[in-house]
């Protein structure tokens, strides 16, 4: 009788924190960020932004990152940015999922098809940095990097 009664207090208590969490989410909007820009990975050859990967100067000291990922090759490979300039990287992927980290930075992401990602990152320390695929793509995943130079 007991456990009865025990196994009713918990799943009351499960059913207490959904109805919580569903609330919070829908009625709230408490939702992760639906914010979600779309892209033809068929089309990123002939798209208005995306046809030209590199390095663009915005404004004071803000530089934007337009950046194409495929199996197995980030574009551009090589990347100036001055120290402490906002970089806001933005990426696209012509195939299939890859993944884009620097390592002792925060800047840690995916990059799915059919969605522009944006990241934005501040190097606060000049030197060479290593961007790396850290998503399998296939046989060549190991080799998929890029070089960041902050000066
Ligand atoms: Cu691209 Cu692994």
């Amino acid at each position: 009788k007991m456990e009865e009664i025990w196994m009713i207090i918990a799943v009351g208590l499960i059913i207490i924190a959904m109805g919580i969490t569903g609330y919070q989410a829908f009625a709230m909007g408490m939702g992760p960020p639906s914010h979600q820009e779309h892209i033809d990975p068929q089309a990123i050859e002939s798209h208005p932004e995306f046809s030209e990967p590199g390095v663009y100067e915005l404004g004071d000291n803000q530089y934007e990152v337009i950046m194409t990922l495929q199996a197995f090759e980030f574009q551009p490979g090589e990347i100036t940015v001055p120290e402490g300039a906002e970089v806001t990287f933005r990426m696209a992927t012509k195939d299939v999922v890859h993944g884009v980290n620097v390592p002792h930075t925060n800047l840690n992401t995916m990059v799915v098809p059919g969605f522009i990602q944006e990241i934005t990152q501040t190097f606060h320390e000049a030197g060479e940095y290593i961007m790396v695929c850290n998503e399998y793509c296939g046989v060549g995943h190991h080799m998929m990097s890029a070089t960041i130079t902050v000066e």
